[in-house]
């Protein structure tokens, strides 16, 4: 008999055979007689019912005394089901219990509030909604791997322990084997790094963009796709301080290029997940937010609206809206300035770029009017910014401006600067937020709840 998998169970065409399955038990019904089981093993957003009667071996008090969160082992026949909703289910010959629950098992059959499974996190992957997640999840993740390797980009595997600060931002984490009790001093009193394990100061990345400059200047197009972090205290629904990040980078590419490459790869991963994940998306669409179906049909289909900053900044003072951060030109855009344009304003995905040089990174590419970069933000309703990238400072002596302009050390970016004399090019890339993705498509009001193990200021359990 072989054992299979909720999911090519429900998959198959018809019923009739001797099947044997494992999972948890997500309902247990007992009536007179006989005790309807639901199981799932994460296979598929539906378990499956399986029946068992009186007649079975150690049916009373064994499999009568089966509740949610027993693990088991079902045997069985397939057969179609009478009840509704579903084509399958199994009349069990067998059913084992593998491993039984406590009475303090806190997944009650009562819905929780996502804040209370949050602090349940070993168990809160057995609910539908962080199931739904982890294979929506899992699903864009494909989407993703396929779209690049279809347009023959090269997955770079970026470092995730680095010397240098890709964003220039000074929000990273550091990574030291030092007593932090007593850490080594130099003679001056500061903390002395050539007794550290890499023999100086180290951090967590925040992002590989950098090295994917690298890899784009000899294999021209390249993607990592990994997690990233940052140490930045903002405790809001769309931050967190390690999340997942796409980095497409493009050499012999400019802006318009790489404005393209990002509209065509966010509908692909939307495509993606609708045709991987009908059933959790019918999910989230019935229980979470009954727009997202619509709303992602319409990205898909729609093309991207593209203004540059100073437009949105027109647009955002014609709006006569209140804002709680006032707007001129010159301010970055915050999240209420970014979910009114794409949200309210164009009512769809909209690029905005070149943005003031002054609030973007040291490495995008400086506009003729010395004023502005080429940097493209993909805004989308409700989750604002899900996508930031530019065109790259490809000239030595403006790039040396730029990071001087920002304070940063022309010597701790040396090898950056080289490239820029080695056979320089035009590149172009850009950084997907995975997170905000997930958030976006399953229409989770909280990013804590689209990654399996959230790493916010304050928590790092689980
Ligand atoms: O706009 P960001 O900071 O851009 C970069 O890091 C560039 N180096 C990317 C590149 O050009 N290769 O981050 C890119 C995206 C944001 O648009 C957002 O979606 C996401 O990463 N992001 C976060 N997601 C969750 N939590 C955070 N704290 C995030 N910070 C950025
Ligand atoms: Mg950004």
């Amino acid at each position: 008999m072989t054992k299979i998998r909720v999911k090519a169970l429900l998959a198959r065409e018809t019923a009739g055979e001797e099947v044997s399955l494992e999972g948890w038990v997500r309902t247990a019904r007992h009536s007179k007689g006989v005790s309807f089981l639901e199981i799932s093993d994460g296979s598929s957003f539906a378990g499956i019912q399986v029946v068992a009667d009186a007649t079975l071996d150690g049916y009373d008090p064994g499999i009568r005394g089966l509740r949610t969160g027993c693990s088991v082992r079902a045997k069985g026949q397939l057969v179609d089901s009478p009840g509704k909703g579903q084509r399958f289910e199994i009349h069990a010959t067998d059913v084992e219990l593998v491993g039984a629950v406590d009475d303090d098992y806190p997944l009650q059959k009562k819905r929780h509030t996502f804040e209370f499974l949050r602090t349940q996190g070993h168990l809160r992957t057995r609910t539908n909604t962080l199931g739904a997640v982890l294979r929506v999840r899992n699903a864009a993740s494909q989407a993703i791997h396929e779209f690049f390797q279809e347009r023959g980009f090269l997955w770079l595997h970026s470092p995730i322990i680095t010397a240098s600060d890709a964003e220039g931002a000074g929000e990273m984490f550091r990574v030291s084997t030092l007593d932090a009790a007593a850490p080594p001093r130099t003679e001056a009193g500061d903390v002395d790094f050539a007794g550290d394990f890499f023999g100086r100061e180290t951090m967590l990345t925040v992002s590989g963009q950098l090295e994917a400059e690298i890899a784009a200047l000899s294999h021209t197009n390249v993607y990592s796709f990994g997690p990233t972090f940052r140490a930045e205290n903002s405790n809001t629904s769309r931050h967190l301080a390690e999340f997942w990040m796409v980095e497409p980078e493009m050499a012999f590419c400019e802006l318009d290029g790489n404005v393209e490459l990002a509209e065509s790869f966010l509908k692909a991963i939307l495509r993606g997940v609708l045709e991987r994940c009908p059933d959790d998306m019918e999910f989230f669409n019935q229980r979470i937010d009954d727009t997202v179906l619509a709303t992602l049909n319409h990205v898909i289909d729609a093309p991207f609206e593209r203004i540059t900053y100073t437009e949105a900044v027109e647009i955002l003072l014609a709006s006569g809206r209140d804002f709680e951060f006032s707007v001129k030109w010159g301010v970055d855009l915050q999240s209420e300035h970014e979910r009114f344009l794409a949200e309210e304003h164009i009512g769809r995905p909209v690029v905005v770029t070149d943005y003031p040089a002054a609030i973007k990174a040291f490495y995008m590419y400086r506009n003729d009017d010395e004023r502005t970069v080429r940097a493209m933000d993909v805004l989308v309703p409700k989750v604002g910014e899900i996508i930031g990238g530019s065109q790259r400072e490809h000239r030595e002596d403006i790039l040396r401006d730029r990071m001087t302009d920002a304070g940063l050390s022309h010597d701790a970016y040396w090898w950056y600067l080289d490239l820029r004399r080695y056979g320089s090019v035009p590149h172009a890339g850009f950084g997907l937020g995975f997170e905000r993705v997930v958030q976006f498509m399953t229409g989770m009001a909280n990013i804590r709840d689209v990654i399996p193990f959230p790493r916010v200021p304050g928590n790092a359990e689980f």
